[in-house]
């Protein structure tokens, strides 16, 4: 079945090719994934990793980072732009600290519901940080799924979204999730690249569809431009 030989070379590659290096990988606390992945929501790793170190040693708990004033979380927040997520940040912060005595949100859809989190950060954090088995679904996904699987309906159609939801669900590593997430995010990010993708020596390249048709440049489609 083709998902389950894709999830098996995507395993395979994160375990013995993936050297992409990010201070949040293999972190276990729940409260700096979920910082990590707020912060990488509108800004690249590379830029977004000096941020994390400074709030991380500024705030090395949620309470402590609740405990701040909004005022001075801006200060650190600087450069980042899109200051509602600072705001969310601290704001949630707060409520988690204080109002549920700092345990951390533990299902998918009570991480949903928290402030600036959307499907795709509560996936990440849910698998990162508890182990459950949520596949993260964003344009990185897109991307690398259309090309293996050869899809050509538009990512942004309704019908694309719910296509792509369910592939990603049926690909995912059930037993591994937070590995499974984190090989697509990076697979995505340094070989299944937008442009100049590294398909020369890629895994994948033996069942590849948008390979073999040589139809990689034209995938994903989008509706809107
Ligand atoms: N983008 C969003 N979450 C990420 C993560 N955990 N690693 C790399 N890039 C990401």
């Amino acid at each position: 079945n083709p998902s389950t030989r894709f999830r098996q070379k995507l395993i395979k590659w994160h375990t013995s090719e993936n050297t992409r290096a990010l201070p949040w990988k293999e972190e276990k606390d729940v409260y700096r994934i979920w910082l990590s992945e707020i912060i990488l929501q509108q800004t690249r790793a590379d830029q977004g990793w000096k941020y994390y170190e400074r709030f991380t040693e500024a705030y090395p708990t949620i309470t402590d980072l609740a405990k701040a004033s909004l005022e001075e979380v801006y200060k650190l927040w600087e450069g980042l732009g899109y200051y509602n997520r600072c705001r969310n940040l601290h704001s949630t912060a707060k409520y988690i600290a204080f109002d549920l005595k700092g345990k951390f949100p533990n299902t998918f859809e009570s991480i949903l519901e928290l402030k600036g989190v959307g499907p795709y950060t509560a996936a990440a954090i849910a698998s990162f940080g508890f182990g459950l088995p949520h596949a993260v679904v964003d344009g990185n996904v897109f991307r690398v799924l259309s090309r293996v699987f050869g899809i050509e309906t538009a990512v942004d159609s309704t019908a694309g979204k719910k296509q792509f939801q369910q592939l990603a669900n049926e690909c995912l590593d059930a037993k591994s999730p937070a590995a499974y997430n984190q090989a697509i995010m990076d697979f995505g990010a340094t070989v299944c690249k937008p442009d100049l993708p590294g398909c020369k020596s890629c895994c994948m390249q033996s069942f590849c569809v948008a390979f073999k048709e040589q139809r990689v440049n034209e995938l994903p489609v989008k509706e809107k431009k």
